[in-house]
C-alpha cells in the first residue's frame, strides 16, 4: 500500500502562504500555530517510537526557517533542490525530486532506508502542487488564517473532487483560534479515492 503523504500549511484567504521569503504575517508570530505544526509533524504513530517522522521541503522553505531552528528537531529533514550539490548545512538529506526523496525512505535501515514513520510535506508552492495532484493517499492539514496579508507565494486550489474536508480529526481543535489579533481555524482534508 502506498504511503500517506501529509501536507501542512497555513494559508491566507487568497491562498497566500509566503511573502519575500517569509510568512505573510511576519513579523507577527503565531506561537500556538507553530506548536500545532510541531506537535503534528513530530508525533509518531503509536508503536512506531523507534522511527522518526520526515519533513520534506523545497530549498526556499528550508532557508525561510531561522538558522537557529534548522534542522527542525526530532524529524528527518529532506531538502529538495536541482541546483544544490550537497545538503545545506544542518539538513539530513538532499534529493533531486520528490520521487528520489521518497525512495530514501524505502527499505530497512540496513540497506540505507531511514526507518521513517509519518511523512510531512511542508512547502513550498510547487511541492504542494505536485503532491496534491499526483495519485495516492494524501491528507492536507490547513490552517485557514482569517486575515489577509500581502503574499507572493500561493497554495494550490484544493479541488473538491479530489479532497473532502473532514468534519473533525483526532487531536485537531475545531474551535476558532486567535493570537495577536489574528483569527484562524485548523482544517483537515483527505483525498477521495479515485
Ligand atoms: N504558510 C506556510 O505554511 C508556508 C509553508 C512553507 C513555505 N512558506 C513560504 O513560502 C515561501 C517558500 O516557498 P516557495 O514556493 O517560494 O519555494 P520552495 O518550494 O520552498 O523552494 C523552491 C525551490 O525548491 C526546489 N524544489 C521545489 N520543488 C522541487 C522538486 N519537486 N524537485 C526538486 N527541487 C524542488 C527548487 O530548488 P532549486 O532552485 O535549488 O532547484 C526550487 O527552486 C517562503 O516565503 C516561505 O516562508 C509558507
Amino acid at each position: 500500500m502506498s504511503r500517506v503523504l501529509n501536507c501542512i500549511v497555513a494559508v491566507c484567504p487568497d491562498r497566500g502562504i509566503g511573502y519575500k521569503g517569509d510568512l505573510p504575517w511576519h513579523p507577527t508570530r503565531l506561537n500556538n500555530e507553530f506548536k500545532h505544526f510541531r506537535r503534528l509533524t513530530v508525533t509518531r504513530t503509536p508503536g512506531a517510537e523507534d522511527r522518526r517522522n520526515v519533513v520534506i521541503m523545497g530549498r526556499r522553505t528550508w532557508f525561510s526557517i531561522p538558522e537557529k531552528n534548522r534542522p527542525l528537531n526530532d524529524r528527518i529533514n529532506i531538502v529538495l533542490s536541482r541546483q544544490l550539490e550537497a545538503p545545506p548545512a544542518g539538513a539530513h538529506h538532499l534529493a533531486r525530486d520528490l520521487a528520489s526523496a521518497l525512495r530514501l525512505l524505502d527499505g530497512p535501515s540496513t540497506t540505507g532506508g531511514l526507518l521513517a514513520d509519518q511523512v510531512w510535506v511542508i512547502g513550498g508552492s510547487s511541492l504542494y502542487s505536485e503532491v496534491m495532484e499526483t495519485p495516492g493517499p494524501r491528507r492536507l492539514f490547513v490552517t485557514q488564517i482569517l486575515k489577509q496579508f500581502p503574499s507572493d507565494t500561493f497554495f494550490p486550489d484544493i479541488g473538491p473532487t479530489r479532497y473532502r474536508l473532514l468534519p473533525e480529526y483526532p487531536g485537531v481543535s475545531s474551535e476558532l483560534q486567535e493570537e495577536n489579533g489574528i483569527q484562524y481555524r485548523f482544517q483537515v482534508y483527505q483525498s477521495i479515492d479515485p
